[in-house]
C-alpha cells in the first residue's frame, strides 16, 4: 500500500450519473486483488481533506504490466460530484490498494456473482480474475441488478467465455423485472452452487446472505462503510461480527470482503 499522485486518463459517463475513471499510477498495484478499494481524494486541491473509499473496477496493463487502475462512481454528493468534474491531465492523491480479497477456493466450480446497483466493479474485478484461474471452472453465473435500466453500467463486460449474465431490474426496464435476490434464488432452485459472492447494498446482501445460509452455500460478501481513514486509525467503520473474541470489526481492516455468516445481520 502507498500514497502516490495518479494522473487522470479518462472519466467517462457510463450512464446517468455514472461514471468509470481511469487513473496511471507509477507503482503499488501490480498484485491488487478483487475486492481491494482505494482512498482517493475527490479534488486537485487538499479540499475536502478527507478521502472517499472506492472498490477497484480493475487494472489497466499494458503490454502485460499494470499501469494503472480503474474505478467506478455515482454521482451522491459533493465529494463524487466533484470528481465527475475531474478531466484527463487532472491529479488525484490515492491511496492503496487497501482491505482484503475475494478468496476463491480451487474447489469451487460452480460460481454465483451478485452485483446491486454500485456494487459492480469489484463483481466486475473478479468475473475478470476468474478467466485467469488456474483449473478454470465449470460454470459462472452473474446477477446484476438495478432500480431501472439506467442503474446497469458495465452488464457487457461480464459477457466471458463460461459465464452467464441474468440482468434485474425493480421497474422491468431492462431484464427481468424483480429483486436480484428474486432471479439468484430461482438459479439455485435449477441447479447448485459451491460460491455465492456478492457485493451491493445492504439489504440485498443481507438477502443474498439468509438465502446462502438456508441452502448451505458458502458466501462471501463486500460491505460498504463510511470510511475516513481507510487504515484502522478512526475507527469509524465498525461492523458488528459474530466472531468469539470480538463483537466488531473494521471494514477497512478486517474487510470489506467477510464470509457473510460472519457478519450480524
Ligand atoms: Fe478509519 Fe476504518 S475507516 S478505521
Amino acid at each position: 500500500m502507498i500514497t502516490q499522485d495518479t494522473i487522470v486518463l479518462w472519466n467517462q459517463v457510463q450512464a446517468p450519473g455514472y461514471y468509470r475513471m481511469g487513473l496511471a499510477c507509477a507503482a503499488g498495484f501490480e498484485s491488487a486483488r478483487p475486492g481491494q478499494f482505494i482512498m482517493l481524494r475527490t479534488g486537485t486541491e487538499a479540499v475536502p481533506l478527507l478521502r472517499r473509499p472506492f472498490s477497484l473496477l480493475g487494472l489497466i496493463r499494458e503490454k502485460g504490466v499494470v499501469t494503472g487502475i480503474e474505478i467506478l462512481f455515482k454521482v451522491v454528493g459533493k465529494g463524487t460530484e466533484r470528481l465527475s468534474r475531474c478531466r484527463e491531465g487532472d491529479r488525484l492523491s490515492v491511496i492503496g490498494p487497501l482491505g482484503n480479497a475475494f478468496a476463491v477456493p480451487d474447489t469451487c466450480r460452480q460460481l454465483i456473482l451478485v452485483a446491486g446497483g454500485v456494487g459492480v466493479p469489484p463483481i466486475r474485478f473478479l468475473a475478470q480474475s476468474l478467466l485467469e484461474r488456474e483449473g478454470g471452472f465449470n460454470r459462472c453465473v452473474v446477477f446484476v441488478g438495478g432500480r431501472t435500466r439506467d442503474d446497469l453500467v458495465c452488464i457487457t463486460e461480464f459477457d466471458l467465455p463460461g459465464f452467464l449474465v441474468e440482468v434485474t431490474t425493480d421497474d422491468g426496464s431492462q431484464g427481468n423485472q424483480g429483486l436480484v435476490t428474486q432471479s439468484l434464488e430461482r438459479a439455485l432452485d435449477a441447479g447448485p452452487a459451491d460460491l455465492i459472492c456478492a457485493c451491493g447494498p445492504w439489504g440485498m446482501l443481507k438477502e443474498v446472505a439468509a438465502i446462502a445460509r438456508v441452502r448451505s452455500i458458502a458466501c462471501q460478501v463486500s460491505i460498504e462503510a463510511m470510511m475516513a481513514c481507510g487504515m484502522g486509525a478512526c475507527l469509524g467503520c465498525a461492523v458488528g461480527v459474530c466472531d468469539d473474541d470480538t463483537r466488531y470489526r473494521h471494514v477497512c481492516m478486517d474487510g470489506p470482503i467477510f464470509e457473510a455468516q460472519r457478519l450480524k445481520w
